[in-house]
């Protein structure tokens, strides 16, 4: 694997690699490090898809609204290398600061809507934007054909969506389902920073979401979310954001499943200090 720290570097090298043959295809995983096996299947399926695999790791600034969230942000950076090399990842693109955000950048600001400050955006002013920057200066450099990300942060799917509508960017996005641990806790960075036990027991989660779909046919939806919400609100150390059902396509909230296209729930909340997000469809 290579690891390409200098925007030049890589623009340069991923240049070179594109003349050896029409055929070529680039697959790129952006990523804040910290991997886990959530990002292992985003790599592994561009690794299936495509004859070069480019993964960046940056933990960006802009996109935290909460300094002290960014200042714990883990960085195990040797460990996310032997990651990248088991799955076959070929090239890490490593930059500092200056490489992805250039003396004369100036941060933009991207017409997202409502979608921006709704939901997860509500609790996060300013961080989709932040997202928006960095992913736009990143498809920048390296101009994928296909670009990964996770279905756990679903809104960010819809927003990254946008992005390359606004952008005209020709490159296609694909969305990787969740990976979750032998509990059912969707795989996250944040996980480690879970005791032990706390980490077993976040479980509670995917059983609030799980309990919903299985519930999905016989009793109505509000009624479920509700069912929900008391579950997850009566484990102890839980502060609960938001859990709702909303239409998949547009994130408004639904109130029926038989008056909506697809559904899906999201949740976010706070156990242990930690937010944890995850999402389940329904149909
Ligand atoms: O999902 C993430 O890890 C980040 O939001 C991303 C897409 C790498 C942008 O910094």
């Amino acid at each position: 694997m290579h690891i390409i720290q200098s925007r030049h570097g890589l623009v340069a090298h991923l240049l070179s690699l594109r003349k050896q043959g029409e055929n070529v295809t680039i697959g790129f995983v952006p990523t804040m490090g910290a991997l886990h096996s959530g990002h292992a299947s985003l790599i592994d399926e561009s690794v299936r898809e495509n004859t070069i695999t480019v993964c960046s790791i940056f933990v960006n600034p802009t996109q935290f609204g909460d300094k002290s969230d960014l200042e714990k942000y883990p960085k195990p950076i040797e460990k996310d290398i032997e990651i990248l090399i088991k799955h076959k990842c070929d090239i890490l693109f490593l930059p500092e600061f200056e490489d992805v955000y250039s003396a004369e950048y100036v941060h933009q600001k991207f017409e997202l809507g409502e979608l921006e400050s709704k939901i997860e955006g509500a609790s996060r002013p300013g961080h989709f934007q932040g997202v928006c920057n960095v992913v736009s200066q990143l498809f920048e450099i390296v101009s994928p054909d296909c670009a990964y990300f996770g279905q756990k942060d679903y809104q960010q799917t819809a927003i990254i969506k946008s992005l390359i509508q606004l952008t005209r960017s020709d490159v296609t996005l694909k969305i990787v389902p969740i990976t979750r641990e032998p509990s059912g806790l969707a795989m996250s960075s944040r996980n480690i920073r879970l005791s032990d036990k706390g980490r077993k027991n976040a479980a509670f989660i995917y059983k609030a979401l799980r309990d919903i779909q299985t519930d999905a046919e016989s009793r109505s939806l509000l009624e479920l979310v509700d069912r929900a919400k008391q579950f997850i609100s009566s484990q102890k150390g839980v502060d609960l954001d938001y859990l709702l059902a909303v239409d998949a396509e547009t994130l408004n909230e639904a109130t029926s499943i038989k008056e909506s296209g697809s559904i899906i729930i999201l949740v976010a909340l706070t156990y242990e200090g930690v937010r944890l997000i995850d999402n389940i469809f329904l149909n």
